[in-house]
């Protein structure tokens, strides 16, 4: 087996997560010192304002005393919620600054986690390590997403759950990219897939249908796959119109699949 520091496929990717920690920026934390609590509230506070159905997706509290792996921790709010609600928590993330800020950010609730910088194409667990492994937004920016899938159900117990989020391809967010770098750039013949790759977050990031999400989860026994509207698809659209528009073509993928 490969060691996950001999796999550099994901170096661009790497780098872009790491000059800042997702979710952490200027206009999210204002002028308050780095680190501090409060810098750590107003994370907190944006992300629940922006993603409040987290909360109904991930169900913390519901999932007290399990083994959790959390992969792509960011800046640690959700992993944060998991520790709280007496989980047995490990996280990874592909940067140091996540892992950084996700092991500071617990100390202050004094609240620890098992925490690596690893790449999640490989994971160093044995086989059946974990109850319950999750990973909200990260998994579509792995250059080989199918790897990181199949190392999750390598690691999960047999009935293990995995909890995450996948973008959404056929999603107002999507359309809105190819409107912004294909239409109005007189290059109506780009494709949903490559504006996403070009252009949102980390090079490459990929984007899936329901179905295709079905797919890469299709060696788990039980998979629900339900896309939701989000804050970024409405953004820059009237109300009127966003509330004509289903769910279905929101960007975020939720999934639930048992091994
Ligand atoms: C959009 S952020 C999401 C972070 C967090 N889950 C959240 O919802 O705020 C993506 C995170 O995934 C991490 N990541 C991307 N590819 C990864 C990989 N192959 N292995 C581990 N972590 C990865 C990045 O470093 C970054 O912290």
């Amino acid at each position: 087996m490969l060691s996950s520091s001999m796999n550099d496929d994901n170096e661009d990717v790497r780098r872009y997560w790491n000059q800042e920690a997702c979710g952490t920026g200027l206009p999210i934390v204002g002028e308050v010192p780095d680190l501090s609590r409060e810098w750590f509230e107003r994370i907190e506070s944006y992300r629940y304002g922006l993603e409040p159905f987290i909360h109904s997706v991930a169900q913390f509290t519901r999932h007290h005393g399990k083994r959790l792996l959390e992969i792509g921790v960011g800046a640690g709010t959700d992993h944060l919620q998991w520790a709280r609600a007496g989980l047995d928590c490990h996280g990874v993330d592909l940067t140091e600054r996540a892992i950084e800020v996700t092991r500071a950010r617990l100390a202050l609730y004094g609240l620890t986690s098992n925490l690596q910088r690893i790449d999640a194409e490989i994971l160093p667990f044995p086989d059946q390590s974990f109850d319950l492994v999750y990973s909200w937004g990260v998994i579509h920016h792995a250059e080989h997403p199918e790897r990181i899938i199949a190392e999750v159900r390598r690691v999960l117990k047999p009935d293990g759950l995995f909890i995450g989020m996948l973008y959404g391809r056929h999603s107002l967010v999507a359309l809105k990219l190819w409107v912004k770098y294909g239409l109005l750039r007189g290059r109506p013949d780009r494709t949903l897939t490559d504006v996403v790759a070009e252009h949102m977050e980390s090079p490459g990031t990929k984007a899936y249908t329901i179905r295709e999400v079905r797919g890469l989860f299709s060696r788990f026994s039980q998979v629900s796959a339900t896309p939701l509207m989000t804050a970024y698809d409405r953004r820059r659209i009237p109300s009127w119109l966003t509330a004509l528009v289903p769910d279905r073509w929101g960007w975020f993928i939720c999934i639930h699949a048992v091994k």
